[in-house]
């Protein structure tokens, strides 16, 4: 009898169990020793933070980049100071996982999250012409932003820097209440981050949000 009563609590109550347990894989594969995992930890790694992983990428963004990693920093991350150093190059290799690997350590990593992040701000109203043409300003001149990060021109060829990551096909890898919180509010994530902070208002936050989170190349 009690063996069923705990089945039943383990099933109808299983999201109130204590956070799933970290797969093997991670310490297999030192993810840990180029990422960071919590954001009490203030060490500088070689990876890009995934403390807030849950936060930040679609789940089958996440599963099929474990299992084929593609270049999305063609200067390498460092979260430190110690920014262009001269190893920094593009990464040619990523550790790539099987398929069931993949998708538990995805479970595990859209765990981990931040609590305080503001949600919804982003409605799925697509831009009008007007207010596209108006966030290309804001993203290519007033701020800037090309000048760090990949996107398209008008006919659809690359562009832009590449010291910040490329935000092309970005729409399919970050969740748009992320993208806007970190816009809005980097330090929520970083320590000493390396990409400008902007005093934007929320108006405009969510204007370059849809704006990059469209930035889309045709197949
Ligand atoms: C030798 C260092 C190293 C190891 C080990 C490593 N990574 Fe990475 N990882 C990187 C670097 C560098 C990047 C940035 C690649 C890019 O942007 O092109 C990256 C990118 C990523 C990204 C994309 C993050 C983003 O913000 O775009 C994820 C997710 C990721 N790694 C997960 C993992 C997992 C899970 C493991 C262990 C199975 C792992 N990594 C092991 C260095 C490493
Ligand atoms: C001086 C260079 C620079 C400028 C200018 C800049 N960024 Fe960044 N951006 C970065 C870097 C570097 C990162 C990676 C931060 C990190 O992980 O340390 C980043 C990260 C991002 C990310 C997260 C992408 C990801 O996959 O992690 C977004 C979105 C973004 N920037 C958008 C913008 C927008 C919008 C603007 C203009 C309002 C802008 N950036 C201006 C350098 C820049």
């Amino acid at each position: 009898m009690r063996i069923v009563v705990i089945v039943l609590l383990f099933l109808c109550c299983g999201s109130a169990l204590p956070a799933l347990a970290e797969p093997v894989e991670i310490r297999e594969n030192g993810c840990k020793e180029c990422h960071r995992f919590s954001s009490h930890d203030k060490e500088f790694y070689k990876g890009p933070d995934l403390f807030f992983a849950g936060n930040k990428f679609y789940k089958n963004w996440l599963t099929k980049f474990l299992q084929s990693p593609m270049v999305i920093r063609e200067v390498n991350v460092f979260s430190g100071s110690n920014v262009l150093r001269e190893e920094s190059k593009a990464i040619d290799s990523h550790v790539a996982l099987k398929e069931d690997e993949s998708e538990r350590v995805t479970n595990f990593l859209m765990t981990l999250r931040l609590p305080n992040l503001e949600l919804g701000k982003v409605d799925e109203e697509p831009l009008s012409k007007g207010e596209r043409a108006r966030a290309k300003v804001l993203f290519e001149r007033t701020f800037g932003c090309i000048s760090c990060h990949r996107a398209l021109n008008l006919v659809g060829k690359v562009r832009g820097g590449v010291s910040g990551p490329s935000l092309i096909n970005s729409g399919e890898r970050l969740k748009p209440d992320w993208v806007f919180n970190w816009l809005k509010k980097p330090q929520q994530f970083m320590h000493e981050g390396r990409m400008p902070v902007y005093d934007l208002n929320e108006e405009t936050t969510v204007l370059i949000t849809k704006y990059i989170l469209n930035i889309r190349k045709n197949p």
